[in-house]
C-alpha cells in the first residue's frame, strides 16, 4: 500500500508527509516540482525513511503521471501542490491557473485513469483527496455566520478563484465519472517549515533581523488559525472516514485580527529574546493588499459531527510552539530565503508606501 503526495516539499505537505509516515508507517511517494515554495530541506526528518519516495515534477506532465501510477500503485492520492501565496497571485496570475487549475486537471485524469483500471476492493478503497482553501467562500463581515460547505463560492482574489475553479473539477470528476474524491477546505495555517512571505513566519524573521514589520491596512483583517499538525490529523480523519464526494471545512476555532497576531508575536519574541524597546515599535502600516478578504471563519461542526476531529492547539499554545520553532531553526530561514525571494521582497514591498 501507497499513497502519493503532491506538493509534499511545502509548507503543510512537508508536515504532513512527517506525521504520516509517523503516524501509518504507510509508504509516501512525495511529487514536487520545487517551485521557491519547495524546499528538501523541509524534509529532512525523513531523509532516512525507506518508506518516503521524492519524485521532482510537475503536476501537469500527464506522461510522468502516468509513470508513477502504474509503477505505484498509490491506493489514494492527497493532492496538496499549488501556487499559494495571494500576493503572488495579485503580481503575476498565470502560475496560478497553470498549476492550481490545469495541473489539477491532469492530476484528475491521471487517477481517473489509474482508478478505472483497478478492480474489485482495491477500486472501492480508492481515494482522491483534494486540499483546498476558505477563500473560495470570499470575504465576511463582523458578524455573519462562519462558512458552512453549503456557503456559496465567491473568491475574491486571482489565487482564491483559480482554487474555487479545482475544487469545482474535482466535484465534476465525482458525479460525472464517479471518482471517489473528498474535497477539505482549510483556514490559514501556521507552524514549523512555513515559507517566510506569509504573515507570521515574515513577521518573526523580519523582527529578528530588527526590520520593519508591515501591516496591510488598519490591520484589522480576520483570519481564522489553524495549527499545520492539527490540520494533518483532520486530512487523515477525512482520508480515512470521509463521505466519498463531500467537502469538510477545518478551521481552528481561533478568530484573529492580524494586529492582534503581529502584537502576540511581537510579545512572544519580547519573552524569548528581549530587545531594547520591545519588538512592537518595528510595525508598520503599509499599503492594504488590493481586494483584501476582510474577514473569514469556519463552521466545522460538520467534521466534528462526522469525524470527531477537533483542533487541539489553542492559538496561544500553537504561536508559542511556533515562535520557538523559527528561533531553534533560524539556519532553516537563511536557506531557504534565496536570491529569488530578495527579488519577491521587493516587487511585494518596494513599491507599498508607508500608510
Ligand atoms: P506551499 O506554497 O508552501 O507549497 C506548495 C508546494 O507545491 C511546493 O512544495 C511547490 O514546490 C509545490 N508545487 C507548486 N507547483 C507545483 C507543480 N506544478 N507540480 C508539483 N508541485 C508543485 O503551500 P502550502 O501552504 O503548503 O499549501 C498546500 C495546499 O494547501 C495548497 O493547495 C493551498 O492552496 C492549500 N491551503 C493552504 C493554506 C495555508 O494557510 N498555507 C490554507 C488553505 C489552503
Ligand atoms: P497571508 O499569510 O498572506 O495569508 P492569506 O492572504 O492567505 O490570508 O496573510 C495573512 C493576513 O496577513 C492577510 O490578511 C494579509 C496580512 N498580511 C499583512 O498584513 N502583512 C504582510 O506582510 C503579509 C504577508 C500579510
Amino acid at each position: 500500500m501507497t499513497i502519493l503526495v503532491t506538493g509534499g516539499a511545502g509548507f503543510i505537505g512537508s508536515n504532513f508527509v512527517i506525521d504520516w509516515l509517523g503516524a501509518e508507517r504507510e509508504p509516501v511517494v512525495n511529487l514536487d516540482k520545487l517551485t521557491y515554495a519547495g524546499n528538501l530541506s523541509n524534509l529532512d526528518a525523513v531523509a532516512d525513511d525507506a518508506g518516503h519516495r521524492f519524485v521532482q515534477g510537475d503536476i501537469g506532465d500527464a506522461a510522468l503521471l502516468e509513470r508513477i501510477f502504474s509503477e505505484h500503485h498509490p491506493r489514494a492520492v492527497v493532492h496538496f501542490a499549488a501556487e499559494s501565496h495571494v500576493d503572488r497571485s495579485i503580481h503575476g496570475p498565470a502560475p496560478f491557473v497553470d498549476t492550481n487549475v490545469v495541473g489539477t486537471l491532469r492530476l484528475l485524469e491521471a487517477a481517473r485513469g489509474a482508478w478505472t483500471r483497478l478492480e474489485g476492493g482495491a477500486r472501492e478503497a480508492f481515494r482522491f483527496l483534494h486540499v483546498s482553501t476558505d477563500e473560495v467562500y470570499g470575504t465576511l463581515g463582523p458578524r455573519d455566520p462562519a462558512f458552512t460547505e453549503q456557503t456559496p463560492y465567491a473568491p475574491n482574489s486571482p489565487y482564491a478563484a483559480s482554487k474555487a475553479s479545482s475544487d469545482h473539477l474535482v466535484r465534476a470528476y465525482h458525479h460525472t465519472y464517479g471518482l471517489p474524491t473528498l474535497t477539505t477546505n482549510c483556514s490559514n495555517n501556521y507552524g514549523p517549515l512555513q515559507f517566510p512571505e506569509k504573515l507570521i513566519p515574515l513577521v518573526i524573521a523580519n523582527a529578528v533581523e530588527g526590520k520593519p514589520i508591515p501591516v496591510y491596512g488598519d490591520g484589522q483583517q480576520v483570519r481564522d488559525w489553524l495549527y499545520v499538525n492539527d490540520h494533518c490529523d483532520a486530512i487523515r480523519q477525512v482520508l480515512a472516514r470521509g463521505r466519498v464526494g463531500e467537502t469538510y471545512n477545518i478551521g481552528g476555532n481561533a478568530e484573529r485580527a492580524n494586529l492582534d497576531v503581529v502584537n502576540t508575536i511581537c510579545d512572544a519574541l519580547q519573552g524569548a529574546r528581549p530587545r531594547p524597546g520591545g519588538y512592537r515599535e518595528l510595525i508598520r502600516f503599509v499599503a492594504d493588499r488590493p481586494g483584501h478578504d476582510r474577514r473569514y471563519a469556519m463552521d466545522i461542526r460538520k467534521i466534528q459531527g462526522e469525524l470527531g476531529w477537533a483542533p487541539r492547539e489553542s492559538f496561544e499554545s500553537g504561536l508559542a510552539r511556533t515562535v520557538a520553532w523559527y528561533l531553534d531553526n533560524q539556519d532553516w530561514v537563511a536557506r531557504v530565503k534565496s536570491g529569488e525571494y530578495r527579488n519577491w521582497i521587493e516587487t511585494n514591498y518596494g513599491k507599498r508606501s508607508t500608510a
